[in-house]
C-alpha cells in the first residue's frame, strides 16, 4: 500500500468509523462482528501491551503513534510517553490527547536526545525500512530497555498483492539476530486478529448491496438518470476495478494463508 493510500485508509478508521486505535485488535473467539465489539478487541490488544512494559515510571517511545490512543492511556498510568509519526495528520491530534513531546518524522529519520526504556511498534514495524531500523533503535533503547513489536509480516513464499505489506518473517528475524537483541516473549495472534478482516468484509458487502439497490431504483424511475449514473461508473471504472481487486486485502482466509501476526518483546542480549 502507497503512503498515500495507507493515510486514506487511517483517516477512513477515524473519521468515518469512529475508531481511536488504529491496529487490527485482538478478538476472543466467537465474538460477534459488530463495531463495538471491534473497540473492545482494541482495547484487549492494547492491554496485551501494556501487560509486557516495565512498571511505571518509565520512558516510552510511540512509534507510529497514530492518533495518540495508547500514548494517552500509559500517560494516564504513569508512564513518560513521547510520540513519533510522519503523519501529519496526528500531528495535531497528538498534542491534544497526550501534549508534547511528539516527534513528526519519519523514524528512520529519528535523532533521539535520550534513550528510551522502551520502544513500541504497534502496526508501524512495518512501514520501517530495516536496514534504518536497528541503528536507529540501538540509539533509542537504554541498556535495560525492551522493544515491543506488534504487527503483521509475510510468510516465506507469499507473492503477489498479498506480500506488499509487511515485512516478510523470516528477514525480518535475520535482521534482530544481526542487531544484537533477543526475542523473550512471542505470540502469535494471528487468530485473534481476523475478524477484524471479517468486519470490514460485511462493511463492503453491504455497501455494494445498498449502491445496487439504488442503482435498480434509479434505473426504475428516470432513464436520463440512469443514463448519467452509467456515465459516472464508466468515468470511474479504473478506481472500481483498482477496489475490485484489493478486496483480497479483507479476505481473512487469505491473510491467514499470506501473513503472520505477533506480539513479541526483545531485550538486548
Ligand atoms: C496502522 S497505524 C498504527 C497506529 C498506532 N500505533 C496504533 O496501533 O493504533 C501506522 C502508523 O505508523 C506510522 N508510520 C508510517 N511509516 C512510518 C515510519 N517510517 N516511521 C514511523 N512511523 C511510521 C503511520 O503514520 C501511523 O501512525
Amino acid at each position: 500500500m502507497s503512503s498515500k493510500q495507507d493515510s486514506r485508509a487511517l483517516r477512513f478508521y477515524s473519521d468515518v468509523l469512529g475508531l481511536e486505535h488504529l491496529h487490527y485488535g485482538i478478538w476472543k473467539h466467537d465474538e460477534e462482528l459488530t463495531l463495538s465489539n471491534l473497540k473492545v478487541a482494541q482495547e484487549r490488544y492494547q492491554r496485551a501491551i501494556i501487560d509486557l512494559l516495565p512498571p511505571p515510571p518509565a520512558r516510552i517511545l510511540d512509534v507510529g503513534c497514530g492518533t495518540g490512543e495508547l500514548s494517552k492511556a500509559l500517560q494516564a498510568i504513569g508512564y513518560e510517553v513521547e510520540g513519533l509519526s510522519p503523519d501529519v495528520n496526528h500531528v495535531a491530534s497528538y498534542s491534544e490527547k497526550v501534549g508534547q513531546p511528539f516527534h513528526h518524522c519519519l523514524f528512520e529519520d529519528f535523532e533521539p536526545q535520550h534513550p528510551f526504556d522502551v520502544v513500541i511498534m504497534s502496526e508501524s514495524c512495518q512501514y520501517i525500512r530495516l536496514d534504518k531500523l536497528f541503528p536507529v533503535l540501538d540509539a533509542a533503547m537504554t541498556q535495560e530497555a525492551v522493544w515491543i513489536v506488534v504487527d503483521y509480516f509475510v510468510r516465506d513464499g507469499v507473492a503477489g498483492v498479498m506480500s506488499k505489506s509487511g515485512h516478510t518473517y523470516t528477514i525480518f528475524q535475520r535482521a534482530v539476530t544481526k542487531s544484537q537483541l533477543t526475542m523473550d516473549y512471542d505470540r502469535d495472534i494471528t487468530e485473534a486478529v481476523l475478524p477484524t478482516l471479517d468486519f470490514a468484509a460485511n462493511l463492503v458487502t453491504r455497501g455494494e448491496l445498498a449502491l445496487s439497490m439504488l442503482r435498480q431504483r434509479i434505473n426504475q424511475r428516470s432513464v436520463v438518470l440512469s443514463k448519467i449514473v452509467d456515465l459516472i461508473l464508466w468515468l470511474a471504472r479504473k478506481e472500481l476495478t483498482k477496489l475490485e481487486q484489493s478486496r483480497i486485502l479483507i479476505d481473512s482466509d487469505a491473510f491467514k494463508e499470506a501473513k503472520t501476526y505477533r506480539l513479541m518483546r526483545f531485550v538486548r542480549s
